[in-house]
């Protein structure tokens, strides 16, 4: 691993942890006073003058707190650094923006790191409820400082799960409609929260029992992933493999549920998809 100690971790997750919080403190600000909402050029992918403005506040915390070697990339600026020294740090200054700007409260900071790839520290912030997430590896996850937990939810008839759909969903048949009509039927219920860090922190603290989504980028899944494992759950690629942060694609549950929950993804998307890998 590219840092030699527990306390290095420490260190950082106090440093992501100030990063999240001021953050936090200008999607405070803009909540209820935005100006100017933009497209990316996908339809419906929004950034706001909040979200452009919580990056420069992580940004401003955490140059002054990090090594210069550790490599940072933020949604909203791309790479900010890189040196390839095998420390990413992956940044969503906002992750939900489409809830925010319908102040739909359902939102966060998301701030983790990847150690040659692997998520091993993450901090998400949700500024509206005020609840703070973070783990890191050997360290354990904590919400507002307490210690959490995967639940213990083992039948897929007794759990509740979230997923998400991406951008691209109006251009791609791998748009998740069938699964989620799927588990819908399985489970009691299925919930749609708008916010990837916000759903696996909720995996983490027990209040969501799995959650699986594509065409997901790092800086959404990077903390939530650290947060989950450290909170005693399982993630994982959707056939059980070992997780890629880079392909956009888990499968996140308290472990009880996910060779179910692996299976079941198994099943459906050869009907659905039988062109597709
Ligand atoms: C989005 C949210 C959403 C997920 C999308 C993400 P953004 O992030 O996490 O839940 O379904 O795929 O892009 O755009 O609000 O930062
Ligand atoms: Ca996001
Ligand atoms: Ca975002």
């Amino acid at each position: 691993m590219p840092f030699s100690s527990e306390s290095d971790l420490q260190r950082w997750l106090d440093s992501a942890t100030e990063a999240a919080l001021s953050a936090g403190a200008v999607l405070q600000h803009y909540w209820g006073n935005l100006t100017t909402i933009d497209e990316k050029g996908r339809s419906g992918d929004l950034v706001t003058e909040a979200d452009r403005s919580a990056e420069r506040a992580v940004m401003a915390v955490l140059e002054r707190h990090l090594p210069a070697d550790h490599d940072i990339l933020a949604e909203e600026s791309g790479v900010i650094r890189g040196r390839e020294a095998g420390l990413l740090w992956a940044i969503d200054p906002l992750d939900g923006t489409t809830n925010y700007t319908h102040q739909y409260p359902f939102c966060a900071v998301s701030i983790g790191l990847l150690a040659e790839g692997e998520p091993v520290l993450g901090v998400v912030y949700d500024p509206i409820r005020h609840e703070l997430f973070r783990a890191a590896q050997g360290l354990g996850a904590t919400l507002n400082r307490r210690p959490i937990a995967v639940s213990t939810t083992d039948q897929l008839a007794q759990s509740l799960l979230v997923t998400g759909f991406a951008y691209d969903r109006r251009e791609t048949p791998d748009n998740n409609y069938a699964e989620f009509c799927h588990f819908t039927h399985l489970t009691q219920g299925v919930r749609r929260g708008g916010a990837a860090a916000i759903d696996l922190a909720y995996v983490a603290c027990g209040r969501l029992d799995g959650y699986w989504e594509r065409g997901l980028s790092p800086w959404d899944v990077a903390a939530g992933v650290a947060i989950v494992r450290e909170a005693g759950g399982q993630v994982t690629a959707y056939d059980g493999a070992p997780l890629d942060v880079m392909s956009g694609r888990l499968l996140a549950t308290n472990g009880h549920l996910h060779s179910a929950m692996s299976q079941t993804l198994g099943k459906i998307r050869p009907l659905v998809l039988p062109d597709l890998p």
